[in-house]
């Protein structure tokens, strides 16, 4: 047997490639005006760097606050069982912690964030779930841009397309086999995925024990929880196999996928561990500013540099960093801003309002089996046999997402009392109102992990929220954290889906397949067998599950309220674009990372048009 090889190691051999343009001190920038500044290194930030750098004409300045995906201490990122280590309270997170959250009793919870090339596409659970064709439609009559619905930026995420004009739109994904190489046929319908793009994505490549429970459930109460073969197809309704962005056995982020590629153009430079401190007016167009001056600093006492972008600014610093950046350069609610001394260019009262996000629970029970990533957990011995699988071959159950093998979408039923009292904030009725998520061991990011004991998981997430927060500045410094409000659990209606969703849960494991295996409810849920017993539950254990969006969100161009109109571009100012999650005016049904990359690949597409470059 060969002797095992360390992680690293192996890591380094696969993802090592030219890093010419990679600096990590500004004096090192080789001239101080590039046609486009990209303002943050993450999921979105890398895919327009990547697109709009294809033209060798174009130049292109990313500027990132986090460094690079490859430093030392990534194997949290690139083995993908590691994804739980990623965050929160690394070198890799933003650290960020919500406002008392009335929704969840009065807490504070954690709330990370990316800081690092590829942002949250670097350290997320790397679900690959696209969402309901209803939310893309949705965010056309939104935005009055035919443009962002399903039928049409599908081809975006999917296949190279002629749209009816000599446009080729590149295709993002490349669909993988799973690190097993399993015969796949009835777990995805290959014909809505893509094949030849940089983004991979995979089905799991390890199976558990309760993969083969899980699908006859799905048999057993089909009209409840029914099996769905492709959650990607635009209907994502029911149960099915969990798609993740890993390849390979790594995890494939914005930066693998994107960035690296770009990263041996010479005309891209990226610019690590220098945060932009906020954007600089350099004229005016008619009586409109023009925002194309960038300032950004490593620190707070450093010096503070600036570059200017001939065409555009690209601000990609994600929901919560766009509003702050916006807001410091003096885009935002004119009484607020006064107020912290920053002087207003233009009055935009609904910069960093309206944020929603997901809320969710984690419920557990006991089991009556060994065959759990607690046992692996548990037991070194186990454990390492584990780790040097890896090592040796990228396989085995590092090789995969942490987070389960299946998930599902569910609507309310449609004579819901709740639904009757309040109405339907979906987008439509393909889009959930609440998520289940499979996990074959315990898992939850406010409980102490038992230290024995094997355990079954079901993930309970709200993901239609009526609540609305903020994103709000402190200070006038972007060093400074501003103040996170996510209102998770925010609304009686968020509450009510909330218990709906785990009373769907409990029938779930009540079924015949779970006979045997379920021991228990886990002691931390065993109040939970009443709407009031549930809400408690949810405000003692509840959290987000990191989705935030709408903090800058987009309307159209006639609408007073929003911050961008349909093409992305900030209202009432000349040269600056938002391309992030910032802009999704609600939350999607879906884990967001998908949806960030489609708007990305049209945005891209939009700006080449906008400026005459070669499609
Ligand atoms: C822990 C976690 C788990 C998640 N799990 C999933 C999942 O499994 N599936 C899924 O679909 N979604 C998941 N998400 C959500 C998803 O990853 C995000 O919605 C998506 O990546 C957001 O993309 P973005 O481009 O808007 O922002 P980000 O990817 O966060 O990028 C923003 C970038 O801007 C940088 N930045 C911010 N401010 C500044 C500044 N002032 N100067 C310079 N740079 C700056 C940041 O460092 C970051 O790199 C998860 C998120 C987290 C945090
Ligand atoms: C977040 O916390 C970790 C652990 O304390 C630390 O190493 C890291 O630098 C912090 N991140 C930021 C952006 O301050
Ligand atoms: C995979 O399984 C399907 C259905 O069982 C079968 O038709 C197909 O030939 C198999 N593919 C391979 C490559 O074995
Ligand atoms: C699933 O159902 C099939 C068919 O009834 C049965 O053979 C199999 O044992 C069941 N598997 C589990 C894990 O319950
Ligand atoms: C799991 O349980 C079986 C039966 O009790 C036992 O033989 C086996 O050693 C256990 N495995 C582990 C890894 O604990
Ligand atoms: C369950 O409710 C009982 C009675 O109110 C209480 O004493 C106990 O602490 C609760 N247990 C948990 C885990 O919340």
């Amino acid at each position: 047997m060969l002797p095992p090889i360390p992680i690293l190691f192996l890591l380094s051999t696969i993802f090592e490639s030219g890093r010419s343009a990679l600096l990590a001190d500004p004096a090192q920038l080789r001239t101080t005006q590039y046609d486009f500044v990209v303002v943050g290194g993450g999921t979105a930030g890398c895919v327009i760097a990547s697109r709009l750098s294809e033209d060798p004409s174009v130049s292109v300045l990313v500027i990132e606050a986090g460094g690079s995906n490859t430093q030392e201490g990534s194997d949290v990122i690139q083995v993908p069982f590691f994804a739980g280590d990623a965050t929160p309270g690394t070198k890799f997170d933003w650290n960020y912690t919500t406002v008392p959250q009335s929704g969840l009793g009065g807490r504070s919870v954690l709330f990370p964030r990316g800081r690092v090339l590829g942002g949250s596409s670097s350290v997320n659970f790397m679900f690959y779930t696209r969402g309901p064709s209803d939310d893309f439609n949705r965010l056309a009559r939104v935005s009055g841009d035919e443009g962002w619905a399903w039928d049409n930026i599908f081809p975006f995420v999917l296949k190279v397309d002629s749209l009816g004009s000599k446009t080729v739109l590149l295709q993002s994904e490349k669909h993988v086999p799973s690190a097993d190489m399993h015969n796949t046929t009835g777990q995805f319908e290959p014909s809505v995925h893509g094949f030849n793009g940089p983004l991979l994505t995979s089905l799991p490549g390890f199976p558990t024990d309760i993969d083969g429970r899980v699908k006859n459930t799905t048999v057993i109460l089909k009209d409840e929880f029914p099996f769905n073969i492709d959650m990607n197809s635009g209907n994502p309704l029911g149960v099915g196999w969990l798609q993740s962005t890993i390849g390979n056995g790594a995890r494939s982020s914005s930066a693998t996928a994107f960035l690296t590629p770009a990263l041996n153009r010479p005309n891209v430079d990226v610019l690590i561990e220098t945060q932009v401190t906020r954007l600089l007016q350099t004229g005016t167009s008619g009586s409109v500013p023009i925002l194309q001056g960038v300032e950004f600093a490593q620190s707070r006492t450093g010096p503070h540099f600036n570059v200017k972008a001939s065409k555009e600014v690209i601000l990609s610093a994600g929901s919560i960093g766009t509003p702050q950046i916006l807001m410091l350069s003096g885009v935002g609610d004119q009484a607020s801003l006064t107020s912290l001394g920053i002087k207003t260019i233009v009055d935009v009262p609904d910069v960093g309002e309206n944020m929603q996000d997901h809320a969710f629970v984690a419920i557990q029970w006991t089991v009556n089996s060994n065959k759990t990533i607690d046992t692996l957990n548990d037991q070194p011995a186990l454990f390492n046999a584990a780790l040097a699988e890896y090592d040796q071959t990228h396989t085995g159950v590092l090789a995969d997402n942490p987070a389960g093998n299946q998930i599902g979408w569910f609507r309310l039923p449609e004579d819901s009392e709740i639904l009757r009292t309040f109405g339907d904030p979906t987008g439509g009725p393909v889009s959930p109102h609440f998520e289940l998520m499979f996990e074959n061991g315990f898992f939850s990011f406010t409980q102490p992990i038992p230290t024995s004991g094997n355990f079954f998981t079901i993930l309970v997430a709200m993901v239609s929220p009526t609540s609305r927060g903020s994103v709000k500045l402190v200070t006038n410094s972007v060093f400074d954290h501003p103040l996170i409000d996510p209102a998770l659990l925010g609304s009686t209606f968020d509450q009510e889906v909330l218990v709906e969703a785990v009373k769907a849960s409990q029938r779930f494991v009540a079924s015949s397949p779970w006979k045997g295996y379920i021991v228990a409810p886990f002691i931390d849920s065993v109040n939970a067998t009443t709407d009031q017993g549930i809400k408690e539950y949810a405000a003692k254990f509840g959290t987000t599950i990191r989705h935030p969006v709408a903090t800058s969100m987009v309307s159209k161009l006639t609408d007073k309220s929003g911050v961008v109109g349909p093409q992305l571009l900030v209202k009432n100012v000349v040269g600056v674009r938002v391309v992030d999650a910032s802009i999704f005016p609600f939350a999607v049904g879906a884990h967001p990372q998908a949806a960030v990359y489609a708007i990305a690949e049209r945005s891209a597409n939009l700006i080449k048009i906008a400026h005459g470059i070669q499609t």
